[in-house]
């Protein structure tokens, strides 16, 4: 049998229209799916932030109801040994009440009398390292401060000899309430770099825990330096942790790792964490860096970041160490003062890269009480003589008229300190 040139023709026609018919409603199916899994994976989203939301607004509530003001006695309910210099200090509330809820990078700001202080108050601030949904007791984590490298004759850290040497259970502390700026973004998914060296991992491990607790998955590059597998604090609670989530990365830093060390397990990279690890290990520099450590890796690596193109406000710092604010567009403008420390009969003069009145006393050797560093505990407060103060950073609370908190402020004209 024949067929027609035209009715073959005819049937390849058809066919051609039947497939591309057929091709479209695939590609139209494809695209359906595609947007409605767009549309799910939005709508599961918009769901978790709504209720991390409503977990937050509930906990802010909590927390506005139970925060006290001034100083509140806690108990030492357990010491943890973590290792050869460090020490972790659970506290529970000496007078039977609730904790307030704290959000992961708060720290308490405690008042202390040790021995060394010479009959003084000291105030001084922990992070709170522990997971902020564990309201029974508030953990504090702390490292015996030696004499400064080179100066073996100095005396140790007095607030942290005295933790270590005097603080058991029972003891019992004044503590302010959490209080803080070093805090994760507001949008629950915004992606951030954590960079802890030594114990400055304690407010990483609250937000490790926080996040391990929470219904949205941030992504998280938590890097963490410390000397060996001796100094390595919370390995199994952090790969744990980490564990939780393939979003979380960890990547640990050894600068002196022992033999028995094994890279690859114990520790990812051999040496200190520099800016030259971050780019290659970043897949960009699109993130929120957060930094806790030594004032010298703070000051390097922040440095670094901004060469490499992260925005200044992308940036955010928790020094443990001496550290001052940096004076940023709050100083514009400002010129040269002298100030003058009445009671140490010392007269120092004033420009801007001489930071702030705490950092202008330290390097003109006048010993001046200080905290937190940052504002917030009014340790380094100081009766304005005559003429003006200018703040760099708000104060967490503003000093009483007269006074200024050093750590936050510059001069704005000629100054008479009462110190
Ligand atoms: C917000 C914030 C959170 C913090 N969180 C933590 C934390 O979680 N864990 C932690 O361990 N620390 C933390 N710190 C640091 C902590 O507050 C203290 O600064 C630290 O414990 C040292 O205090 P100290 O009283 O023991 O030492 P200080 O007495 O203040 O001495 C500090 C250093 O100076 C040296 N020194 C003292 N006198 C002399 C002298 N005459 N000549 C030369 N050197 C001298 C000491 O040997 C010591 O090395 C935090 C700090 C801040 C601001
Ligand atoms: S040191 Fe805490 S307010 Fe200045």
């Amino acid at each position: 049998m024949t067929v027609e040139p035209l009715v073959v023709v005819g049937w390849v026609l058809l066919a051609v229209v039947v497939f591309e018919g057929a091709g479209s409603a695939f590609v139209s199916w494809r695209r359906a799916v595609a947007v409605d899994r767009r549309n799910r994976a939005g709508l599961a989203l918009l769901e978790a932030r709504l209720a991390a939301a409503a977990v937050d607004c509930g906990r802010q509530g909590e927390r506005r109801r139970l925060a006290w003001s001034g100083t509140r006695r806690l108990t030492v309910v357990q010491v943890v040994v973590e290792n050869s210099e460090v020490r972790s200090y659970l506290l529970g509330p000496a007078d039977g009440g609730a904790l307030p809820p704290f959000l992961p990078g708060e720290y308490l700001t405690f008042t202390l009398w040790p021995e060394a202080a010479g009959g003084r108050p000291l105030s001084r601030c922990y992070s709170l390292s522990g997971d902020p949904g564990e309201l029974a007791s508030y953990r504090v984590t702390i490292k015996r401060a030696g004499p400064p490298p080179g100066e073996p004759a100095a005396p140790p850290g007095r607030a942290s000899t005295w933790f270590h040497d005097r603080v058991t259970v029972g003891s019992i502390l004044e503590a302010k309430a959490p209080s803080g700026h070093f805090l994760l973004p507001a949008e629950p998914d915004a992606p951030v770099v954590l960079i802890g060296a030594g114990v400055g991992i304690t407010p990483f491990m609250a937000m490790l825990a926080a996040r391990a607790r929470a219904g949205v998955a941030r992504e998280f590059h938590l890097f963490y330096g410390c000397r060996d597998g001796e100094a390595h604090l919370w390995r199994r609670e952090m790969v744990r942790l980490a564990a939780t989530d393939e979003r979380i990365r960890l990547v640990v830093a050894y600068s002196r790792p022992r033999p028995e060390d094994r890279p690859g397990v114990d520790y990812q990279h051999g040496g200190r964490i520099d800016l030259a690890l971050l780019q290659r290990l970043l897949p960009a520099n699109n993130f929120d860096f957060y930094l806790c450590g030594p004032a010298a890796m703070m000051t390097e690596l922040t440095a670094g970041l901004l060469a490499w193109g992260v925005p200044a406000e992308r940036i955010h710092g928790e020094a443990f160490g001496p550290a001052s604010v940096p004076l940023g567009v709050a100083a514009d403008g400002a010129v040269a003062h002298r100030v003058a420390f009445l009671r140490s009969g010392k007269e120092l003069a004033w420009e801007p890269a001489r930071g702030t009145l705490l950092a202008l006393a330290e390097a003109g050797g006048v010993a001046l009480e200080s905290g937190c560093r940052v504002g917030n505990c009014g340790a380094c407060k100081l009766p304005v003589k005559s003429g003006e103060v200018r703040y760099v950073a708000s104060p967490g609370r503003a000093p009483d008229p007269g006074n200024c908190l050093a750590c936050v402020a510059i001069p704005a004209s000629d100054l008479e300190l009462d110190a």
